[in-house]
C-alpha cells in the first residue's frame, strides 16, 4: 500500500475527513479489541542493514522537535534533510538554526497533510515524529509503508486499533519504529535496571512510577502548544493519557515482552478539582477560555494497576494539576531482596530492616553498578535535557542504526507502554473493572531476549560533535 489515498482509507482518517489533521474529535473512546494475532515476523531483537549516514526527516517543530533537532545535529553520521510543521513559521525558525551546516533540508508547511510529502521523500533513513500525540501512529506507519524508519515521541499511538497498527506495520516493512522513551536513560532508571539485571533486589515484585507534574501553567497557557491540544485532551479523555515516562523504565527492569508481559490493569480517577474551574475563572475574563469551561475535565489524579502474566504488579500514576514543587517519577523498584527509589531526591535503597543504606553504602552501590553507558556519557549527560536522556536516546539510535544493531525500545515496547492511553480509559469508563491488555508480541515475549545494552556490548562507536 504505497499510495496516499490507499492509506487514509485503509486508516479510515478519509471518511472521516481527519487526513493529516489527526483531528482530536476523531479520537474517541473504542471498545476493547482483543482478537487474536499472529506474529508476520519478530521485531524483538531485530538489526536492520546498518547505515553509514541516517538521513533525517522531522515532523512537528513546536516545543520538542526542535530538541530534537538541536540533539541529532550533534551526532556524528546524522544529516536533516527535511523538516515539517503545519506552521510555516515554526518551519523556518528550524530551518534557521541549520543555516551555515552540513544540513540542507527540504521544507515542507502550510498544510496538515504535507507531512505525507516528507514520508515519501526518497533519500530519508528516519522520520521523527513529534507531533500531538494522537497524530503520532498514522505519521509512523506512513513513514515504515515508505521505506524509512520510524522514531516517534511519547506516546507512540492514542487507541489499540493505532498500537497494533505500529506493531503490523514494523514486521511487515521490517522497519524499526521507537518511541523516544527518554527517560528510560535517566541515570537512577539505568542504575537500577542494571541492578535488577544483576540481581540486587531479589525477584523483582513491584514496580511504582508516574508522572506526577504541574502541567496548569502550560496547560493553561494560550501559546505553549499547538491549538491548545493538551488542554483539549484533558477536557475530553479519562485514564492515564500520559503513562510512558513512569512505565517505561519500570518495563525495562521486569523485562515486560522479554519473560514477562502485561496481562491486565484497573484504572481509577480522582474527580476534576481544578480545571473546570480553572478554564472558568479565565473564561469569565477572556472569551477566548469560554469553549474551555464548559469541558468535563480528567481527574486530578489517575492511578492505574498493572498486573504481569508472571504476578508481579506495577502502579503508574499520572497528576498534571497539583500545585506540587517537585515534579515525581517515584520510580520504587520493590524487590525479594532490596528496595530502591529515587523520589522524593535524592535516590534511595534498603537492604534490610535498618532503613535506607548510609550514603557512603549507597555510593558504592552506584559505583559497582553504573552502567557503561553512564560512565561513557555522563559528561554530555550533564549538558543535555532531562537529565541526560535526550542526547542517549537519540545517541543510541543514532549509533545502532549505523551499526546495524538491534534498538534499545523496540515496536513491542512503544505499543504495550502507549496502549495504557486507551486501556486506562476504558477501566475509568467501566467503573474500573479490570481490562485485559493484548499480547502485542503473539507470544513471543516467553523467549524473547532483554535487548537495552546500557553495558554497550555492541557499538558505542558514534561521536558526538561538541
Ligand atoms: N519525551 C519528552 O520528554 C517530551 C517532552 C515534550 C513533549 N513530548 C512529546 O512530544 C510531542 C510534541 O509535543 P510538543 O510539546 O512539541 O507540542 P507542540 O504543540 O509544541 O508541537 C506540536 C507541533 O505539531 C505541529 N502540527 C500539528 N499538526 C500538524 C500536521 N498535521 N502536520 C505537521 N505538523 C503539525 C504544530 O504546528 C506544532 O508545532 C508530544 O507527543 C509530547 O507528548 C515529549
Amino acid at each position: 500500500m504505497k499510495n496516499r489515498r490507499d492509506f487514509l482509507k485503509a486508516t479510515g482518517l478519509l471518511s472521516l475527513g481527519l487526513a493529516g489533521s489527526g483531528a482530536l474529535e476523531g479520537y474517541a473512546a473504542e471498545p476493547v479489541s482483543q482478537k487474536p494475532r499472529v506474529q508476520r515476523f519478530n521485531m524483538s531483537g531485530y538489526a536492520a542493514p546498518k547505515l553509514d549516514k541516517v538521513r533525517i526527516g522531522i515532523i512537528g517543530l513546536g516545543n520538542r522537535g526542535p530538541s530534537h533537532l538541536g540533539t541529532m545535529r550533534q551526532i556524528e553520521g546524522v544529516e536533516i534533510r527535511a523538516l515539517c510543521d503545519l506552521r510555516p513559521e515554526r518551519v523556518k525558525a528550524a530551518n534557521r538554526r541549520l543555516e551555515g551546516t552540513i544540513h540542507k533540508p527540504t521544507l515542507y508547511s502550510g498544510n496538515k497533510d504535507e507531512w505525507m510529502k516528507l514520508c515519501e521523500q526518497e533519500d530519508l533513513d528516519l522520520v521523527i515524529v513529534t507531533t500531538p500525540y494522537y497524530m503520532h501512529a498514522n505519521m509512523a506507519a506512513y513513514a515504515m509503508e515508505h521505506g524509512k524508519h520510524a522514531a516517534s515521541e511519547v506516546p507512540a499511538a492514542a487507541t489499540l486499533e493505532e498500537c497494533w497498527k505500529l506493531v503490523e506495520t514494523a514486521e511487515r516493512t521490517r522497519k524499526h519504529c521507537m518511541m523516544l522513551e527518554n527517560y528510560a536513560y535517566n541515570f537512577f532508571q539505568m542504575l537500577t535496571l542494571n541492578m535488577a539485571r544483576r540481581g540486587f533486589f531479589g525477584e523483582v515484585v513491584h514496580g511504582d512510577c508516574a508522572y506526577n507534574t504541574s502541567k496548569m501553567g502550560n496547560n493553561f497557557g494560550k501559546s505553549v502548544y499547538w491549538d491548545m491540544w493538551w488542554l483539549r485532551l484533558y477536557g475530553s479523555k479519562k485514564g492515564n493519557i500520559y503513562p510512558t515516562h513512569g512505565m517505561g523504565p519500570v518495563c525495562q527492569i521486569m523485562n515486560i515482552n522479554r519473560g514477562d508481559r502485561l496481562d491486565y490493569l484497573v484504572s481509577m480517577d480522582s474527580n476534576d478539582f481544578m480545571m473546570k474551574a480553572k478554564a472558568q475563572e479565565l473564561a469569565a475574563k477572556d472569551d477566548f477560555f469560554k469553549p474551555f469551561a464548559e469541558k468535563e475535565y480528567r481527574g486530578n489524579m489517575s492511578s492505574t494497576l498493572i498486573r504481569t502474566v508472571k504476578g508481579k504488579t506495577i502502579m503508574v500514576q499520572h497528576d498534571a494539576t497539583s500545585p506540587r514543587g517537585p515534579h515525581t517519577m517515584i520510580h520504587a523498584i520493590t524487590g525479594t531482596k532490596a528496595l530502591a527509589q529515587e523520589y522524593p531526591l535524592p535516590g534511595r535503597i534498603s537492604k534490610d530492616l535498618n532503613g535506607w543504606v548510609s550514603k557512603n553504602e549507597y555510593d558504592a552501590i552506584v559505583k559497582e553498578y553504573t552502567p557503561t553507558i553512564v560512565t561513557r556519557m555522563s559528561e554530555l549527560m550533564k549538558k543535555s535535557g532531562h537529565g541526560g536522556g535526550d542526547i542517549l536516546e537519540c545517541w543510541r539510535l543514532i549509533d545502532c542504526l549505523r551499526g546495524g544493531l538491534p534498538l534499545d525500545q523496540d515496536v513491542y515496547d512503544a505499543a504495550a507502554w502507549s496502549s495504557i492511553v486507551p486501556l486506562s480509559e476504558q477501566s475509568v469508563l467501566s467503573r474500573s473493572n479490570s481490562i485485559d491488555i493484548p499480547d502485542f508480541t503473539a507470544g513471543a515475549w516467553e523467549k524473547n531476549l532483554p535487548n537495552m545494552d546500557i553495558m554497550l556490548t555492541k557499538g558505542g562507536t558514534t561521536k558526538v560533535l561538541g
